[in-house]
């Protein structure tokens, strides 16, 4: 089949199905073009939260479709590509949390939403990158441990003083990978450029931003900033939006390469066979859901900052 023809049948089963198309931005360009809505993770669960369709097409990583699967237990939630996992939701084991949570009695447990939901029903209340400030700030007492990114908490805690937030030791592999002196090198190489980066990057590199942001935070960011020229420190997925709705502006990358192996596994020949044979699905079992539930809707009450 030609890509036109894979897209039109797309289009097609997912009337017939009565399916809505969620992507994430570090989908693969042709995943953008056939989305019927593309989002950083807060938006993505806010959209599976309120559209109506029966069936959610999901293009991201596992953890996602979870999220989709708590908000709706009613509908059918697929993932484009089943063996498509947030190696830094896997930095978790419940069992290693519970016992943690044992050494620190009182203390409200935060968690980033790229977590399984097992961990989310052991957590008091979730966050995304883009919310994690004011979510922080809405919780009592002194002290919140945050699982799983350490990048991530470490961030918050400059911008929340008033909070003591303790680590987990878990990162993003293609965030925290990056180096210090190849973005030094890259910012004199592009002096007049604005350096914009996700807060999964590691303390050092936050240091050389201009900008921190979500990665829909990073997008509006850019199509308003008067800079003509942008380093970007995201996955590279975002590049297509950028380079798309900013055609005059110049967005650069690191040598080392920021791809997200496992969200380029989902492929537009995965998301036709999701929607022919409604698989996989992705369901999150009750006595894991409801928990869960609590701690997403917690984060949902909350305005972004
Ligand atoms: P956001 O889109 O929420 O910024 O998340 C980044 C990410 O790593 C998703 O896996
Ligand atoms: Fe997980 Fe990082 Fe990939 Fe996001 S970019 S899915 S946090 S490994």
């Amino acid at each position: 089949m030609s890509p036109s023809d894979i897209s039109e049948a797309i289009a097609r089963l997912a009337k017939e199905r009565d399916a809505v198309i969620l992507a994430h931005y570090y989908c693969v360009p042709e995943i953008h073009d056939i989305a019927h809505f593309v989002g950083d993770s807060l938006g993505l669960s806010q959209e599976a939260a309120r559209n109506p369709a029966k069936v959610i097409m999901f293009c991201g990583v596992h953890f996602m479709a979870e999220t989709a699967s708590i908000l709706c237990p009613e509908k059918t939630v697929l993932l484009a590509n089943s063996a498509a996992g947030c190696p830094m939701a896997d930095m978790v084991e419940p069992s290693d949390l519970e016992a943690r949570k044992k050494e620190l009695p009182n203390v409200p447990v935060l968690t980033y939403v790229n977590s399984s939901a097992k961990v989310k029903a052991l957590s008091d209340i979730c966050c995304t990158s883009a919310n994690v400030t004011a979510v922080l700030r809405s919780l009592p007492g002194p002290r919140v441990l945050m699982t799983p990114d350490r990048n991530l908490a470490q961030y918050a805690q400059k911008l929340v003083p008033e909070k003591e937030v303790i680590l987990w030791p878990g990162f993003c592999p293609t965030h925290h990978r990056l180096n210090l002196a190849e973005i030094q090198e890259l910012k004199k190489e592009r002096p007049q450029a604005e350096v914009l980066a996700h807060p999964e990057c590691q303390p050092r590199i936050l240091e050389e931003a201009h900008f921190i942001g979500s990665t829909s935070g990073i997008i509006k960011h850019c199509a308003t900033s008067p800079s003509e020229e942008f380093i970007v420190l995201t996955e590279a997925g975002v590049l297509y939006p950028l380079a798309k709705q900013n055609p005059h502006k110049k967005f650069y990358q690191p040598k080392t390469p920021m791809i997200c192996p496992n969200m380029k596994k989902n492929q537009v020949t995965d998301v036709l066979a999701a929607l022919e044979t409604l698989t996989p699905v992705i369901k999150v079992p009750e006595e894991i859901r409801l928990p869960a539930l609590k701690a997403v809707e917690r984060m949902l009450a909350i305005p972004r900052d």
